[in-house]
Parts: C-alpha cells; structure tokens; sequence
C-alpha cells in the first residue's frame, strides 16, 4: 500500500501528531476488544475501518521518524529498530489475516483479536518511551 508521506511537516510537530494518534485509537482499540468478547464479526469490521489510518501511520514513523534517528543516532538506533520491526506483524495482521478471520471459530478470532489490540498498545507505548524520544533527541 502506498501513502504519500508530508516531508515538509517539522518533526516535532509530526510527532505530537503521532502521539495524538495513539491517544485517539485507545478507547477505539478498547472498543475492538469490547465488541470482540460479543461479536467477533462486529470487531472485525471495526478494525477494517481503522487499517488504513493505522498503516498510514506507521509507514510516517518509518519514513520519517526513523530517518531521522538514523542519520543522527544510529549509534543509540537498535532498540528503536526492534520497535519499529513490529510493524511487520501489524500489516501482517491487517493485510492478510484480518480477511481470514471470518472463516475462524469466533473464540480462535476473539483471542486473535485480543492479542492484536494488547501488542498494538504496548508497542505505541514502545514507541512513545523509546522512540519518539530519540527522534526528539536527534533534532536538538
Ligand atoms: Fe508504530
Ligand atoms: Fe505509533
């Protein structure tokens, strides 16, 4: 999927932006969970609405907060790199599995989708403890 990513949006600002982000897909993720323990189906719909802004946004922290740790603290990068990493297995999900899904029993989908939205919430915790702080840091 391609996005076109804003290089002329300042750092600082993007990543306020991002932190937003998460703070606005929390009680979304909260609903996922919530609508899940009923009906599966409805959390799945729930999160084919959220795939695109998710992606979207990790491709920006890719594509430009990253860049930024590694041109100026590669040295201090691999913890960064790991976070970053994830996002393999969160368009994996969103890409591939959550169209699988509806053909799962609905607990093998209910337990998916729980550790979908836990692993997704540590890692915008992740980021926001590890990441974005260095980005901050390699602007200074
Ligand atoms: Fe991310
Ligand atoms: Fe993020």
């Amino acid at each position: 999927m391609d996005y076109k990513i804003d290089f002329n949006e300042p750092m600082p600002q993007m990543i306020e932006r991002l932190k937003k982000e998460h703070v606005l897909l929390l009680p979304i993720l909260d609903e996922v969970e919530n609508s899940s323990k009923g009906d599966p189906q409805q959390a799945i719909a729930l999160l084919r609405k959220l795939k695109v802004t998710i992606l979207r946004h990790a491709v920006e922290e890719e594509a430009r907060v990253m860049r930024v740790i590694m041109e100026k603290e590669k040295s201090d990068s691999a913890s960064s790199v790991k976070v970053m990493q994830e996002h393999r297995w969160v368009s994996e999900f969103l890409e591939r599995r959550l169209d699988k899904l509806p053909k799962e029993s609905p607990d093998a989908t209910r337990d998916e989708i729980k550790k979908f939205v836990l692993d997704l919430r540590e890692h915008f915790r992740e980021e926001e403890d590890i990441v974005f702080p260095l980005a901050l840091k390699a602007l200074s």
